[in-house]
């Protein structure tokens, strides 16, 4: 997901060609605002961090881009590409490093695992929303 704080700032053309660039396929893609309940299920994992209440704030205040991506390897190099949660301690050339603001507003999400990749997709999309 590209997160609101980057569809608000133009980004979204931009990291969609920096993954694409990197090799990723995208085999699904929507724009879409999430309600807070959404935002809420979607991040269900995080209730009880201290963060969860800005989270679900953030997560629910625009739209977001939702993507499927596919490539060999997947999850693991899309958080390489992505960088470190906290953009301060991103690499350089990554997305966040080059777009996120904050720890918080770190304009993009990556599923953490093939498992629940398979979940933030079924989440997001239909079946017929997905061509690969
Ligand atoms: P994501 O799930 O969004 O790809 O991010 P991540 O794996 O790198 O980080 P995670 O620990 O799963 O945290 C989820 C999102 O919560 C927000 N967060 N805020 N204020 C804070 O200290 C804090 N910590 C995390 C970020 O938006 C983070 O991406
Ligand atoms: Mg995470």
């Amino acid at each position: 997901m590209i997160k609101p704080d980057a569809v608000e700032k133009g980004y979204t053309g931009e990291i969609l060609a920096k993954i694409t660039e990197a090799g990723f396929e995208i085999v699904a893609m929507k724009m879409i605002q999430m309600t807070r309940r959404d935002a809420e299920r979607f991040y269900e994992v995080h209730k009880d961090r201290p963060f969860y209440g800005e989270l679900v704030e953030f997560m629910s205040r625009g739209p977001i881009v939702a993507a499927v991506l596919k490539k060999e390897n997947a999850v693991e190099d899309f958080r390489t590409l992505i960088g470190a949660t906290n953009p301060a301690e991103a690499a350089e050339g990554t997305i966040r490093k080059l777009y996120a603001t904050s720890v918080g507003e770190n304009a993009i999400h990556g599923s953490d695992s093939d498992e629940n990749a398979a979940k933030e997709i079924a989440f997001h999309f239909a079946q017929r929303e997905i061509f690969g």
